[in-house]
């Protein structure tokens, strides 16, 4: 399976992905293309691991066309959204329907959208989660793949419980990726 991470932002979710394809703990999925809306750190971890990249921003003239063509050219079967901070059009989403998955660190239908964590401490959850949906119009929305919740350690402050959360994502996208490989076996 041929698999297109966009990213926005640091990219620790995209690392762990390529580090489970490098170690060969994945066999049949790898990531051909790193898609971002702009120059960030998980651009650099892409580049490193010598993939492909594609930088634009969706608000620049032709984004889907172009988009649609990159994806192509890669041979794309579907996409992983690993913190990218873009909404995608419709037309975009319909093309790949059941295609694209998001993670999101939430308990989703829970905080759905920005700042989950910190909404989520603020509003004194006992438990906090973390959630991959299949990608639909409306955000943080698609239905639910996986999820994984645990209970919020009151001593921790917020950093280090986001610090928690990104280690159950990891946890997440793991287990997510390796049921798909044992299906496809
Ligand atoms: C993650 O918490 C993801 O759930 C959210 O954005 C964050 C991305 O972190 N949508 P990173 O770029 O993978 O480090």
């Amino acid at each position: 399976m041929r698999w297109a991470v966009f990213v926005s932002g640091t990219g620790s979710n995209l690392q762990n992905f390529l580090d489970l394809e490098r170690k060969r703990i994945l066999k049949k999925h790898r990531i051909v293309l790193v898609v971002a809306d702009r120059p960030c750190p998980a651009i650099d971890k892409a580049k490193r691991a010598k993939k492909e990249v594609w930088i634009q921003s969706p608000k620049s003239e032709g984004f889907s066309k172009a988009l649609l063509k990159a994806l192509k050219a890669q041979r794309v079967d579907a996409i992983f959204l690993l913190g990218y901070m873009r909404i995608l059009s419709e037309d975009f989403l319909k093309s790949w329907k059941k295609r694209i998955v998001n993670l999101h660190p939430s308990w989703l239908p829970q905080y759905p959208g920005l700042n989950a964590i910190e909404r989520a401490v603020q509003a004194d959850e006992d438990f906090l989660g973390v959630t991959l949906h299949e990608v639909v119009p409306e955000v943080d929305a698609g239905p639910i793949l996986r999820q994984i919740s645990f209970p919020r350690d009151r001593s921790l402050s917020l950093e280090s419980l986001t610090e928690q959360v990104h280690a159950y994502e990891r946890k997440l996208v793991t287990e997510f990726l390796l049921d798909l490989e044992r299906l496809s076996s």
